[in-house]
């Protein structure tokens, strides 16, 4: 019942297009997530440019699919955030499937796009409160570049879609197009 509570409030706040994590950049918590994701973003980004470099996008599946979440655990020991990635349509669904707050902020992000917005900037964040008290959560959307696309786009290589079948048979994260939504990075931090 109390979740239910919480969820109401939350898509109230959605629906009326409340975005203040970009309305109100002073906010401490907004910029220290900011920061985490892009600590995190740029190292994973890094490691997986250099990787498609050296031995092409068969040898980068292994970047995504073991030091994304290793940087996630390393940045977030760090920095003091839990760090994650989350999508509509997952590739790893038992790791990066929405719970019930991101799900909310992952379609608002979508009819915000559509709405105009850049991609680029969409992000929002909020208060809520969880078993172990109030948590800051906070969510920023993740572009499709061109980069992605040799292993989300729409004609990936035969022998990289039958790389990704075997690791990830439920795979939804194909078909994109430069500029999509992929996904968006969700980190939190208890206060
Ligand atoms: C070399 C192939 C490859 C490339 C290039 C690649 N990805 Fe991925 N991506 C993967 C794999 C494999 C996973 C699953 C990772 C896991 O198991 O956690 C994944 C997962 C993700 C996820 C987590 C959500 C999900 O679907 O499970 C996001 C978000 C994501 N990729 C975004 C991107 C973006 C943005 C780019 C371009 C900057 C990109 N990827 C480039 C292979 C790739």
């Amino acid at each position: 019942m109390k979740n239910l509570i919480r969820l109401t409030a939350v898509s109230a706040v959605l629906s009326a297009g409340l975005a203040w994590a970009d309305e109100v950049p002073t906010n401490p918590n907004v910029n220290e997530a900011k920061e985490v994701i892009k600590t995190f973003s740029m190292q994973l980004k890094g490691e997986l440019k250099h990787a498609l470099e050296e031995g092409g996008p068969l040898k980068a599946i292994a970047v995504c699919k073991e030091r994304a979440p290793a940087i996630a655990t390393e940045v977030g020991a760090k920095m003091g955030w839990q760090i994650g990635r989350t999508t509509l349509k997952p590739r790893n669904a038992e790791l990066n499937t929405p719970d019930a707050w991101e799900q909310k902020v992952l379609e608002d992000f979508a009819k915000r796009k559509a709405a105009g917005e850049d991609v680029q900037t969409i992000a929002f964040g909020e208060v809520v409160e969880t078993e172990a008290g109030k948590t800051f959560r906070f969510m920023k959307a993740i572009p499709t570049v061109e980069l992605c696309l040799a292993c989300h786009g729409t004609q990936v290589a035969p022998e990289v879609a039958k790389a990704i079948d075997e690791s990830y048979p439920q795979d939804q994260a194909r078909g994109y197009s430069e500029g999509d939504l992929r996904g968006a990075f969700s980190v939190s931090k208890p206060l």
